[in-house]
């Protein structure tokens, strides 16, 4: 059952044929990074206009890459939030336009779900239920208790910044590339976790939310003295950076590690599934290796934004016929706090 999937909600434009939820027959990703880099963060903008750009080329390489007709699809799905509404639009109205002129089903996946979905591309994994999932992005940092795939309840999220952006803030302090969770991650490998003690900051003591806002501005003083304004940018040599970023990330690890130990209790659940960029995290996987709980990964070409986790998670949706109407309309960063995410009406 071949699915086409959409992603458009941020700065890559995707698209992905995916049969019976895991074979994944073309992952196309149109990265952004290089327009944005210069601003160390997405431009809204600048996104949309790009999406416009890319929108068919990459569809069109999908079917080629896939080697499947228009006609022989089951359904087209998209991510149609939560994101930026410029760009969400691009992909919404795509999708919506192919199911009309083919006469297909659409349907509407909620982005940070899929995130979810993506251990489950390619290995089939069926991760036992309930299961304790964490979403970990450039936007996104929160913690859900899945009963499946199509049953989500977000539990926890961060108050302020995303772990995946404070990745890139620590990044931008250390004057190292954009997006700067890769940099850090290989960095980190050659310094020492225990240099620096840096704030771990876990909240109340049963709170699932987290905080690492704190944390990026402990480095910034670290690295720059008091209120970042003692010593100039590009002071720090080689050997203090690999421990800032080696202490960094221990101390980013050690965070999601006990919020998910907190959320496994809170919830018994049977599992652990990962998803979102910082999932790439070499440091985090090396940790949670040691998890009592059997922990799902998504492979790495899923780990960041693609469009193949939403044509996974929409062929869920197809079984248990929840379309969505030709009226689907884009929805922004704020309806992640709904607390059920189940997209669809059942037909
Ligand atoms: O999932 P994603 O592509 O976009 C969002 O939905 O936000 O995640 C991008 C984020 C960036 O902040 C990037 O720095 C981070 O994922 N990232 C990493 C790694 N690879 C990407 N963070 C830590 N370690 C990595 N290896
Ligand atoms: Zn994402």
């Amino acid at each position: 059952m071949p699915i086409l999937a959409i992603e458009s909600t941020c700065d890559e434009t995707a698209a992905a044929v995916v049969v019976d939820g895991f074979d994944v027959r073309s992952n196309v990703v149109a990265t952004q990074v290089e327009l944005h880099a210069r601003y160390r963060g997405v431009v809204p903008e600048i996104a949309s206009r790009a999406h416009i750009e890319n929108i068919l080329p990459v569809l069109h390489e999908s079917f080629a890459t896939a080697k499947i007709a228009p006609d022989d699809l089951d359904a087209i799905a998209v991510a149609y939030r939560p994101g930026l509404i410029g760009s969400l639009l691009i992909g919404v109205t795509a999708a919506k336009s192919l199911a009309w002129a083919l006469g297909k089903p659409l349907i509407g996946v909620d982005h940070v779900q899929a995130h979810l979905y993506s251990v489950v591309l390619e290995t089939n994994a069926h991760p036992p239920m309930p299961a304790v999932g964490l979403v970990c992005s450039g936007g996104h940092t929160a913690l859900y208790h899945l009963q499946s795939f199509t049953e989500v309840r977000l539990i926890g999220s961060t108050l302020d910044d995303a772990v995946g952006e404070a990745y890139d803030k620590v990044a931008a302090i250390l004057g190292l590339g954009y997006p700067g969770g890769p940099f850090i991650d290989a960095l980190a490998a050659e310094g020492s976790p225990t240099a620096i003690k840096f704030p771990r900051t876990l909240l109340k003591r049963r709170s699932l939310d987290f905080s690492f806002s704190g944390l990026k501005t402990a480095v910034l003083y670290h690295v720059r003295g008091y209120q970042g304004r003692e010593r100039p940018p590009g002071s720090v040599t080689d050997i203090e950076r690999r421990d800032i970023a080696a202490s960094f990330q221990a101390a980013c690890v050690d965070v999601i590690v006990e919020k998910l130990r907190r959320a496994v209790s809170e919830t018994g659940a049977r599992s652990v599934v990962i998803g979102g960029g910082v999932s790439a995290n070499r440091g985090l996987r090396a940790a949670m290796a040691h998890f009592p709980l059997p922990v799902y990964f998504p492979p790495f070409p899923y780990c960041t934004d693609n469009a193949a986790m939403s044509a996974g998670l929409a062929h869920l949706f197809f079984q248990e016929r929840r379309f969505s109407g030709l009226d689907l309309d884009a929805v922004t960063y704020s309806a992640l706090r709904d607390s059920a995410i189940s997209p669809g009406t059942h037909i």
